[in-house]
């Protein structure tokens, strides 16, 4: 278990998951790429010139979460990687197992929404249902 994908929104059991993460990464030397994705909105895509401003915005968004992330690895001597990428949760964290090359992924059972209707959420549902990696999902 070399690299473990931790995807975080900032959301308190995304941060849960980095703390399991960072635990094991501890025990088994593993490295971690914590990785953020920011969604376009459907108006942004709509009108191209507020694209530009809306993608400042998405990078401040990303880098308060980057930041909030990187206070739990805070003091550890674990290897860490962050990313930032524009697109829809679940795709872009698949596509990342893939190009990082990593060996699981550890996630919150749920995120910013706040509903709890359901055992999972959609970006923790989607990512479960296709990775080709072991997906741990931290409740
Ligand atoms: N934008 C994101 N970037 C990186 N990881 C994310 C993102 N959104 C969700 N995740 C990951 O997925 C986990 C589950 O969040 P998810 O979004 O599936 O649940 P939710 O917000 O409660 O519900 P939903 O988004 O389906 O309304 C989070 O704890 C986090 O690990
Ligand atoms: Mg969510």
């Amino acid at each position: 278990m070399k690299k473990i994908l931790v995807p975080i929104d900032g959301s308190y059991n995304s941060l849960e998951a980095l703390k399991c993460a960072k635990d094991m990464a501890e025990k088994f030397g593993s490295k971690i790429i914590i990785v953020n994705a920011q969604k376009v909105s459907n108006e942004a895509i709509a009108t191209s010139e507020s694209l530009d401003v809306d993608q400042e915005v998405l990078k401040e968004n990303a880098k308060k979460i980057i930041n909030k992330a990187m206070e739990v690895i805070k003091g550890s001597s674990v290897n860490v990687k962050t990313e930032t990428v524009i697109g829809d949760p679940a795709e872009q964290i698949l596509y990342l197992i893939d190009k990082e090359g990593a060996d699981m992924v550890v996630m919150g059972s749920h995120g910013l929404s706040g509903i709890r209707r359901f055992l999972i959420g959609s970006v923790s549902n989607k990512v479960l249902q296709h990775s080709p990696k072991p997906v741990m999902i931290i409740k």
